[in-house]
């Protein structure tokens, strides 16, 4: 999905023109990685722009921070507030917001402590990740053939740049096959996630998803899913999934801030369930859709008004 610039990036703690969000060729980040950032989209209503799931997606990047030693410079509250005073600014009805901590430049060995900290919020529209149509008549996928980083290798649980050279290989592989999206495995072969999405599964009525603990990332939807099944008192199995389920599963779905909710039609070929979106996935989304969009109460405490 292309990047359309917007009018202002809040750098450092000022929001300044596009054009001028520049870092220096030899920022330690760019060499090791070394960033932390968050996936977050806003969404428009009759209630005005809205975030969904800000606080989470904010505790998730100040936690991916922490694992990776990585001193924030900005309080909780004000980076939090830059979020809304970015979106505001370039005045979004709807859209993704990537807000983005790294080390910066200064120093170039491999140990980052002595480089400093700079901190983004870049804001602009997107889409539909996996297609327009993808949501309706779900996504062709495949099993990578990379794993996922290994427990007590990369910190999986941590949104941090280093991290998405495997989401890369993954994705670039599945779409080489032809598939939309790949799905990769942990070092022991049970299943993770998507390259950017979190995967759920329906067998006889129940929902299973991989736990965190699964070389996963603790997806802020994939917690929304959780929330939404308990309520419409689905039982879910939080479990090591096994290939086979890839396979021989009523419906499989992704969650993701930028997938939202997108079945998954088939994997390796395999036409999944009746090869469209079925029931639970349907009633998952819409209930999903109704609240972000506005069309009904925002029960669970999931958005947070711009203006
Ligand atoms: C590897 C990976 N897994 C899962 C997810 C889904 O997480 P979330 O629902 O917080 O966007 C993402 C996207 O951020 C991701 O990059």
């Amino acid at each position: 999905m292309k990047v359309v610039p917007s009018p202002y990036i809040w750098f450092n703690g000022e929001l300044i023109p596009w054009d001028e969000a520049r870092v220096h060729v030899l920022s330690h980040v760019i060499h090791y990685g070394t960033g932390v950032f968050e996936g977050i989209r806003a969404y428009g209503s009759e209630q005005g722009t809205r975030v969904l799931g800000l606080d989470a997606h904010m505790r998730r990047l100040f936690r991916s921070a922490s694992l990776l030693s990585l001193p924030m410079p900005f309080e909780f509250e004000r980076l939090r507030s830059a979020v809304l005073e970015t979106v505001r600014a370039n005045e979004h009805e709807a859209c993704y917001i990537r807000p983005f901590a790294f080390r910066g430049y200064g120093e170039l060995g491999v140990d980052p402590s002595a480089s400093p900290v700079d901190v983004v919020v870049a804001t602009f529209p997107w889409g539909a990740l996996l297609g327009e149509g993808s949501q309706q008549d779900g996504v062709a996928t495949g099993v990578a053939s990379w794993r996922r980083m290994a427990p007590d290798t990369h910190p999986s649980m941590a949104k941090a740049s280093g991290n998405y050279i495997n989401s890369a290989l993954v994705v670039m592989e599945a779409k080489r096959h032809g598939y939309a999206e790949g799905i990769v495995l942990d070092v022991d072969g049970y299943v993770c996630e998507g390259s950017g999405e979190n995967v759920f599964f329906v067998r006889d009525e129940t929902l299973w998803t991989p736990p965190v603990g699964a070389s996963i990332l603790e997806g802020v939807t994939r917690g929304f899913v959780l929330q939404l099944a308990a309520e419409a008192g689905l039982p879910v199995r939080e479990q090591r999934i096994p290939r086979e389920m890839l396979y021989t599963s009523d419906e499989i779905f992704f969650s993701g801030t930028a997938a939202e909710i997108t079945p998954v039609s088939s994997v390796d070929g395999q036409v999944v369930g009746a090869g469209s979106r079925g029931p639970m996935t349907t009633r998952l989304q819409e209930a999903f859709f109704e609240i972000v969009q506005g069309r009904t109460d925002d029960r669970f405490g999931w958005l947070t008004p711009v203006e």
